[in-house]
């Protein structure tokens, strides 16, 4: 675990606290139900070289053992309740052409890895989709129903039954050929310092991760396990809103959830983690 010095201005932030209430076992192993295996820790794919991390893990890994306790039991994990209602959406009819989502893709399993690859490039649209952005284009091209809102509830129990039956497989985002201009500039925003306090997403999450940041024990940053169950506002959340929540931190103006900017940004984060297993829902503080 690499252990730089916090940039001065993180400093600032970075406050002692008492060490047992927030540590996290960091070698645990995370298997769900007693038989699904999560693979929490990978070496760090080719695009990363030069980065100095060498293993890139789970935000899992940097809980507390009893907020890693919520994810190994699907009755433990309250972002699973959100799947039920979801199941119940992808079987209801809805919009102008007579279609739920079960009448083209059959089961909630027939899907099984597809959130692996996402974002991922849309050749007939010419555009990198999130799942949000396909989603929401199947709901008013093929479906002729409205648009779910970016990130909010309809969207994020659907993503979280999209991603709970992918769960265990290996992220695998592709960032080459015509996603690789979208890649560029996700990377760029990346490395991008904001805000008064100067910092960017590397600042925290590549030079810092395993070190306190005010209460909290920092990660690599990475979305394998989106939408995150949160305990602290006890419900699920949404990859760009905690874009949104990590860029306001440093006290910068912040991109919109779903603008081309954050997409770009989550292809880039996504691909940091090829190697993961999808995780999600997971659970975190
Ligand atoms: C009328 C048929 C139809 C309906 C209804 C429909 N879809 Fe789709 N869906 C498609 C087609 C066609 C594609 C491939 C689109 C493309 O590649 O441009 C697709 C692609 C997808 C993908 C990406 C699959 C991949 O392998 O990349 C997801 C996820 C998805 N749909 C989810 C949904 C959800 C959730 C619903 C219900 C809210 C739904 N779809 C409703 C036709 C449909
Ligand atoms: C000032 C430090 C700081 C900066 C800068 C920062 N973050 Fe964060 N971020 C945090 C903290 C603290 C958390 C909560 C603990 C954790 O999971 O690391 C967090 C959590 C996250 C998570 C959730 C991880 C999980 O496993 O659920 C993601 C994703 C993330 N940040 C991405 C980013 C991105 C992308 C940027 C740049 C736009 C960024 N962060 C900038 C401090 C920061």
């Amino acid at each position: 675990m690499k252990k730089t010095l916090l940039s001065a201005s993180a400093v600032c932030l970075a406050m002692a606290v008492p060490f047992g209430s927030v540590m996290a076992d960091e070698n645990a192993d995370l298997i769900i139900n007693g038989e699904l295996e999560i693979t929490v820790r990978a070496p760090a794919p080719a695009h990363m070289e030069g980065s100095g991390i060498s293993e890139i893990m789970s935000g899992w890994v940097f809980r507390a053992t009893e907020t890693q306790a919520f994810e190994m039991d699907d009755f433990e994990n309250p972002g699973m309740i959100f799947t039920e209602a979801a199941i119940d959406a992808w079987n209801t009819v809805e919009g102008e052409a007579g279609e739920s989502c079960a009448s083209c893709h059959g089961t909630p399993e027939d899907m099984a890895g597809v959130s692996a690859v996402y974002p991922r490039w849309n050749e007939g649209a010419g555009e990198v989709r999130t799942m949000t952005t396909q989603i929401n284009d199947c709901r008013t091209e093929q479906m002729g129903a409205e648009a779910w809102d970016y990130d909010k509830n309809d969207m994020l129990n659907m993503q979280a039954l999209l991603a709970s039956v992918s769960r265990g497989m290996p992220v695998d985002v592709a960032i080459d050929g015509p996603a690789a201009e979208t890649w560029e500039m996700g990377r760029e925003l990346y490395y991008t310092r904001t805000g008064q306090l100067d910092l960017s997403c590397a600042n925290c999450h590549e030079q810092n991760y395993g070190n306190l940041i005010r209460a909290d024990h920092l990660s690599q940053g990475m979305i394998n396990g989106f939408p995150t169950y949160r305990l602290n506002n006890a419900r699920l959340n949404g990859v760009h809103s905690r874009f949104r929540g990590c860029v306001r931190d440093t006290r910068a103006e912040t991109y919109s959830v779903g603008s081309p900017e954050f997409v770009a940004l989550e292809l880039y984060v996504a691909s940091r983690g090829n190697g993961l297993s999808v995780e999600g829902p997971s659970v975190r503080n």
